[in-house]
């Protein structure tokens, strides 16, 4: 059932919203749940898509921030590694088991490149990314310190307009340097384009991709020419991943909202103008929330507000009702619009957050839920692990 030696101890104390077993009714709210069914059809579909377009597949923990889902990644959709955006996270799930870890970020304080050298030791194979000269230096003193290998890739900053160099030349001077450095290994390239992932049109997304594309080529080609290998090349999302896995260049993909969506990502369309969420991915995660007062006409108050989720990409949407709409939030209050008065209190609703990352993040437990019932209980691992 559940693996985790923390939940027994918890348990002591009832300090916990569910048990296994429970029906959903009696799960205590807001909490967020994940519907097992369609958190496994999301993960094999994505596996099986990568496996048949010859891609490896690199979760990104980012969204879930949970072990026991980077695990269920691994088991049902062949992911062979994960990424992570900092070295916190990544100490949580090389602890947790996860054997291939990617930073997808710069790690640039002397700290925190301490512990990055660190994760090796925990049996992980550890690949950092780069963008400046100066922190190859930083990075070869670590790992000589620790006596491990860490292994980088070249950023290229695509369209993000985040991290990341922009010319091939750079790629290549960069490309040089690991390679001459004591204890690292230049491993590729890291080219994710974070910033078409939630245009709405098919069209709009796969504009930005070409150039994208166009870039790395042009990178891998300077490699080559400059006689250099390039083991991966890696990037893609959720509203994105089909152009890498096309491109003929990226071998590996790196997506994470498709295995819980959200209602921001939903909305963007697929290739035939259907919504993301009404065919390719299903909606597993939900924050789960209950009426807590109505003694307003046509105004139902919920216990799900600001501190159970992120509003930075829109307001949750009420899950499977079209007569109720979440309107507003203050701390620890959601108001619902109930024109035709249907909600009575302790009412459940499931509502779909606006933006999952965040509002896990927020979380100290996933419930798992089949068929009404509770199968399992995950802590969200890397909650809070922002440095
Ligand atoms: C570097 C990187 N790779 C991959 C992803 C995953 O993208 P998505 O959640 O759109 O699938 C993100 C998300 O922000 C990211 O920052």
């Amino acid at each position: 059932m559940n693996a985790n030696p923390n939940l027994n101890a918890l348990e002591v104390g009832f300090d916990i919203p569910a048990r296994p077993g429970m029906s959903e009714a009696e799960i205590q709210t807001p909490c967020l749940i994940l519907d097992l069914d369609a958190l496994e059809r999301n993960i094999r579909r994505m596996g099986d898509y990568a496996r048949n377009h010859g891609m490896r597949l690199r979760v990104h923990g980012k969204m879930h921030k949970s072990v026991d889902v980077a695990k269920l990644q691994e088991r049902l959709g062949g992911a062979t590694g994960i990424c992570c955006q900092k070295v916190s996270e990544a100490e949580v799930f090389a602890r947790g088991g996860i054997r291939d870890i990617l930073v997808s970020n710069q790690v640039r304080d002397p700290a925190k490149i301490d512990r990055l050298a660190r994760l090796p030791k925990l049996g992980a194979r550890t690949i950092v990314c780069i963008d400046d000269l100066a922190n190859v230096a930083e990075l070869s003193a670590a790992a000589q310190r620790h006596g491990v290998t860490l292994e980088c890739l070249v950023e290229i900053d695509c369209g993000a307009g985040r991290c990341g160099v922009t010319t091939a030349a750079e790629v290549v001077a960069l490309a040089r340097a690991v390679k001459a450095a004591p204890r690292l290994r230049f491993t590729g390239i890291q080219a994710y384009q974070g910033a078409m992932q939630h245009l709405e049109l098919y069209a709009d997304r796969k504009a930005k991709l070409d150039l994208a594309i166009a870039q790395v080529k042009e990178a891998v080609a300077a490699l080559k020419a400059a006689g250099i290998a390039c083991e991966l090349v890696t990037g893609g999302g959720t509203g994105s991943y089909y152009f890498e896995s096309a491109s003929g260049v990226y071998n590996e993909l790196q997506c994470g909202s498709y295995a819980f969506m959200d209602a921001d990502y939903g909305r963007i369309l697929d290739s035939d103008g259907r919504r993301i969420d009404q065919g390719e991915w299903e909606n597993a995660l939900f924050i789960l929330t209950s009426v807590m007062s109505h003694v307003k006409p046509g105004r139902a108050i919920c216990d799900a507000g600001l501190k159970a989720q992120s509003v930075d990409s829109g307001l949750p949407v009420v899950f499977g009702r079209s007569d109720v709409k979440y309107v507003k939030c203050s701390d620890e209050h959601g108001v619902i619009e109930d024109p035709e008065g249907r909600l009575r209190v302790n009412d459940r609703l499931r509502l779909v957050p606006g933006h999952c990352d965040p509002t896990c993040n927020v979380h100290d437990w996933y419930v798992g839920v089949r068929g009404g019932r509770v199968e399992v209980l995950w802590p969200v691992s890397a909650r809070g692990k922002a440095y």
